[in-house]
């Protein structure tokens, strides 16, 4: 299992309830974390809770636990104006319900305004220190001139994953022209693979649904836990 991180918890949620506090960065504003209706579900998204036994995932016998542990997530939004409490954060909680729907553990979620210096500095952390397996960030991705996401991603990358922001754009010019407007990157850097979404708790939606059934067969061979692709 890689390093565990301080997980924010909501203080007054139901016993048992292990949903995790969202808030921005300095502001202190909390975001709740329900579903939203219309929600793509990991089930659509071809993938499900718990999914990650050797039996289901393919993986090989003799693996270890720790192999076996469920992948690490953390989830930024990239928002002037939600971190500055003026817009309620939408896009970052869809993420987390669909990571978390899907089995992953989601270990952070907060909102950073449109710096990226900021954000390279929490991309590092959450490689370097935190080790997560996956960070999404939502956001910042468009043609304003705060849009900075992808420059900054690139900026802590080790290596080029461009499939996966091909892929999202392939798949959200079926909906939507302006998919063509996302600058979106996904990159590795050491065991953590990031991937920028757009900004809209729609494009979240919808982003995240196209890629999650692949993502982790990904994440197995760069975990080192898987090494040769199922024939699909
Ligand atoms: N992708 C999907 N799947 N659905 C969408 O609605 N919106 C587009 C695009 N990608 C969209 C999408 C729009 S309108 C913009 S401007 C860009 O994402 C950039 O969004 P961002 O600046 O919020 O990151």
């Amino acid at each position: 299992m890689k390093a565990a991180l301080c997980v924010r918890r909501i203080p007054d949620l139901p016993e048992g309830d292990d949903k995790m506090e969202i808030k921005p960065i300095e502001t202190g504003f909390t975001h709740d974390l329900k579903p939203h209706a219309g929600q793509t579900t990991a089930e659509e998204a071809g993938n499900h809770a718990g999914q990650r036994t050797a039996e289901k995932t393919g993986t090989h016998a003799g693996q270890t636990m720790a192999d076996e542990a469920p992948f690490t997530a953390a989830v930024i939004t990239l928002s002037d104006k939600g971190s500055r409490g003026d817009r309620k954060d939408e896009s970052g909680p869809a993420a987390v319900v669909m990571l978390e729907e899907a089995g992953y553990e989601v270990l952070e979620a907060f909102i950073l305004p449109d710096e990226p210096e900021l954000l390279k500095k929490e991309l590092i952390r959450l490689a370097d220190e935190a080790k997560v397996d996956l960070v999404l960030t939502s956001g910042g991705t468009g043609f304003s001139m705060r849009d900075q996401t992808p420059e900054a991603t690139m900026a802590v990358a080790d290596r080029n994953a461009p499939g996966i922001a091909e892929y999202i754009r392939m798949r959200s010019s079926q909906i939507t022209d302006r998919a063509m407007l996302s600058r979106g990157v996904s990159v590795i850097r050491g065991g953590t693979l990031i991937v920028n979404l757009p900004g809209s708790p729609k494009a979240v939606r919808e982003s995240l649904g196209f890629i999650l059934g692949a993502l982790d067969h990904g994440l197995r061979i760069l975990r080192g836990s898987a090494s040769e692709c199922a024939r699909k």
